[in-house]
């Protein structure tokens, strides 16, 4: 750290996906050089980032009360004599909305999308000089990521590595094509040092995210398409790297390589993310996801066969346009016959400039209301299900962090559950044995095997 550097306090607020986690942190390491220091309180902040997500209209309009709430801060900061509050916003509204904002809260000085955060210390000091200058800057995931190799800050022995951006799929419903814009992968050298330097930090578990991560094909050394399996293998091999994820998955893009790696590889953890939206034919034809409901049993039939203790989650959306009684009957009975560990799901939330928004068939409020809860009562019960059935078992837990009590330390399993164990503090960051005992609300209690 460079000792003339005065440090000036940066508050972060991350929404949305875990690709966001990922660029809140990168964004950390490329203003850390400049002497900012992460606080975890917007009160007082110099520079206030907000990391913003597009995918539902709540997730959008939380950014505004946000504004609303750091404009009066930013006062207080300057009555009491100490310097100005930057507010900077990135990410997908950032993105979709960069115009609106700057109209409708002028208070934000800056505006920066998802592929162009690595000018950040640019952009920052430009703001600074014309005073409330406010800029934002488009596409380029390339240079991003180029920009990017400043040493990454770890907190734990998981950490999320994104080797994919954008989507091409164009989904009717959703935004993400719009604000990530188009399917770009890293190429596997840049990817790998990463990895390594995470290693060398006592990373063992990397979740390699992507919007369609799965259809991931960066060039390796001899400039050939690569393939995410290939990737995983190429990962397994740093030294302390003994955990592989990756996440979302589209059920078109899991390939034969992929599927057999789950097999032959160890370092690939028996956990998938695998989003189907809905049960119903039509719908998924309204959707534009590109396959039917039968094709997604015949892939998980597969994926089964090669690991069969693999758990799945998945996304489910209801309410979507047109959804009949039968439709949602249809998700509720493809939910039965998969049985997930874990899912998400969400009333449909018709997004501007998407397909599906002027679409026929709107379902009323308490209509979609009343789905979401029946569907989520379901996913509970069978998420409580998976967890009894582990009661017993012993699994190797990697352990993240300190629980709430002296001596316990809280990691995760296979399966993605966090499992608390006591005595264990002292096994953080690595991974142990440890027989699962109960089941306790969000989480398992084990002990040590
Ligand atoms: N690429 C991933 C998902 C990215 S968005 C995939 O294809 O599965 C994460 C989830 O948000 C989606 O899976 C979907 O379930 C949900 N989602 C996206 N747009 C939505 C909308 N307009 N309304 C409600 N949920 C939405
Ligand atoms: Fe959105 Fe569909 Fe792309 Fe997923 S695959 S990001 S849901 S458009
Ligand atoms: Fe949201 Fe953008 Fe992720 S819209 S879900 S933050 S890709």
């Amino acid at each position: 750290m460079n000792d003339h550097v005065p440090l000036k306090k940066l508050h972060i607020k991350t929404y949305g996906c875990q690709m966001n986690v990922y660029d809140s942190e990168r964004m950390v390491d490329i203003l850390r050089p400049l002497g900012y220091e992460v606080s975890d309180k917007a009160e007082g902040a110099d520079l206030v980032l907000l990391n913003t997500c597009h995918i539902r209209e709540k997730a959008a309009e939380k950014v505004y009360s946000e504004i609303g709430r750091l404009r009066e801060m930013r006062e207080e900061k300057e009555a009491r004599g100490e310097g100005r509050m930057t507010i900077a916003v990135a990410g997908c509204v950032a993105q979709a909305e960069g115009k609106e904002i700057m109209h409708r809260a002028p208070a934000v000085d800056l505006v920066v999308g998802p592929q162009a955060y690595h000018q950040l210390p640019e952009l920052i000091a430009r703001t600074h000089r014309s005073k409330g200058e406010r800029l934002s800057a488009d596409f380029a995931p390339e240079a991003k990521f180029d920009a990017l190799t400043v040493d990454r800050e770890v907190s734990g022995p998981a950490a999320f590595l994104t080797v994919q951006e954008g989507c091409d799929k164009f989904c009717t419903f959703c935004v993400v094509p719009y604000t990530r814009g188009a399917e770009w992968s890293r190429p596997v050298a840049s990817i790998l040092d990463e990895a390594r330097g995470l290693a060398a930090k006592g990373v063992r578990e990397l979740t390699l995210l992507g919007q369609n991560v799965n259809a991931y094909n960066g060039l390796d050394a001899d400039g050939q398409e690569s393939t995410l399996a290939k990737l995983m293998y190429a990962l397994a091999d740093i030294e302390g790297i003994d955990r592989l994820r990756y996440t979302t998955s589209h059920p078109n893009d899991m390939g034969q390589d992929l599927i057999d790696a789950h097999r032959d590889l160890p370092a690939m953890m028996p956990y998938l993310h695998l989003p189907v939206q809905s049960g119903s034919d039509k719908i998924l034809r309204a959707m534009n996801r590109k396959h039917g409901r039968q094709a997604y049993f015949d892939l998980i039939d597969r994926i089964k066969a090669a690991r069969p203790d693999l758990a799945l989650s998945g996304d489910f959306i209801v309410g979507f346009p047109g959804e009949t009684d039968k439709d949602f009957e249809d998700t509720l009975d493809l939910i039965r016959r998969v049985g997930y560990a874990s899912a998400f799901s969400f009333k449909y939330s018709p997004r501007p400039g998407t397909p599906a928004a002027g679409m026929p068939g709107q379902v009323p409020d308490d209509v979609a209301d009343a789905r979401l809860q029946t569907l989520q009562a379901l996913i509970i019960e069978q998420q409580q299900a998976f967890k009894e059935k582990l009661i017993g078992q012993t699994l190797d837990i990697l352990f993240d962090k300190p629980g709430r009590l002296a001596g316990q330390a809280i990691g995760r399993s296979p399966y993605l559950q966090s499992v608390f164990v006591e005595d264990a503090a002292h096994l953080i960051g690595q991974i142990h044995k440890v027989k699962i005992i109960a089941n306790s609300n969000n989480s398992l209690k084990g002990e040590l095997a």
